[in-house]
């Protein structure tokens, strides 16, 4: 049930977080059988950066995989390019919208399921994708032991409050004074629009450096420094050749450093 979101400025390190922080919990133990509903599964992992980076980070081709994103369905919706059959027998727009997510916009993986915002061909805002983002969110991840929320940089995504219960916040910092200052903001930001989180946690990403800590008065109250993730040469490899992290050797030092940040957020594999 757990929600965990990333945050930072520009290229921190926000989605390759997200993807050591999946290959850490999928191979996890499962929370307590009080907790775990029996037909729960155990990730959700959500793209809600229309730039789209995380499926390319989990070896996933929405396109090759025939899995449409959100926004693809519904500007099928709209644009009347539904099947017939369906237009016919679910004649709201909204039923079709969900129905066809149902059908063809969550992608089955090893051990994880997968959806994205999808970018918009078209002009104005993401008012609408959005909309659908959070609805099929709240319906689908209680089934899950943990969502994962991979998100655009910057701090609208924060605005646009996808979710408002989240279980940790990881902000990615850079050791920049705009890093800082983003780190600030977002923290603020989410006190005054309401999203509730139980732990704000902040990370220090491989161009931090390494084996040292942020000051403590640089960081908002409330906050808890977790660690660094630290630089690997096969991350880098692997993005600009596309390639998954899911499959990073268990000795990878981004692997290793991330693995403990989590566990000192209190999530035990
Ligand atoms: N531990 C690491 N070691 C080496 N390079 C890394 C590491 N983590 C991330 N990078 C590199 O930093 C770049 C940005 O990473 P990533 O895409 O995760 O950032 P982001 O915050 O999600 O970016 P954006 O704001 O564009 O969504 C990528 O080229 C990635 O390979
Ligand atoms: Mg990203």
């Amino acid at each position: 049930m757990g929600i965990l979101v990333s945050t930072g400025r520009g290229g921190v390190g926000k989605t390759s977080f997200i993807a050591l922080a999946l290959k850490y919990l999928r191979d996890g133990k499962r929370p307590s059988d009080a907790e775990h509903p029996q037909d729960a599964k155990r990730i959700l992992a959500v793209d809600a950066d229309p730039d789209q980076s995380l499926a390319m980070m989990l070896g996933v081709d929405l396109e090759k995989e025939g899995v449409r994103t959100v926004s693809e369905i519904i500007f099928d919706v709209r644009d009347a390019a539904v099947d017939e059959s369906v237009g016919k027998a679910i004649p709201a727009r909204p039923d079709q919208i969900e129905f066809l997510f149902h059908q063809g916009g969550l992608y089955e993986g090893p051990g994880f399921d997968f959806f994205a915002l999808g970018a918009k061909w078209t002009a104005g805002c993401y008012c609408l994708p959005n909309h659908w983002l959070k609805a099929l969110m709240e319906k689908i991840s209680p089934h899950y032991d943990f969502t994962l929320i991979d998100s655009p940089a910057g701090l609208e995504h924060l605005n646009r409050r996808i979710t408002t219960q989240v279980e940790s916040i990881f902000a990615i910092l850079d050791g920049t004074k705009k890093s800082f200052a983003n780190i600030s903001r977002s923290k603020r930001l989410i006190g005054a629009i309401g999203i509730h989180t139980e732990n704000f946690y902040i990370v220090a990403n491989h161009i931090f450096p390494q084996g040292t800590e942020p000051a403590a008065e640089m960081l908002p109250e409330g906050t808890k420094f977790l660690g660094s993730v630290f630089r690997d040469e096969e991350v880098a490899r692997r993005t600009i050749e596309g390639e998954s992290l899911l499959d990073l050797p268990e000795d990878s030092p981004a692997y290793v450093s991330a693995t403990k940040v989590l566990k000192k957020a209190g999530y035990q594999k």
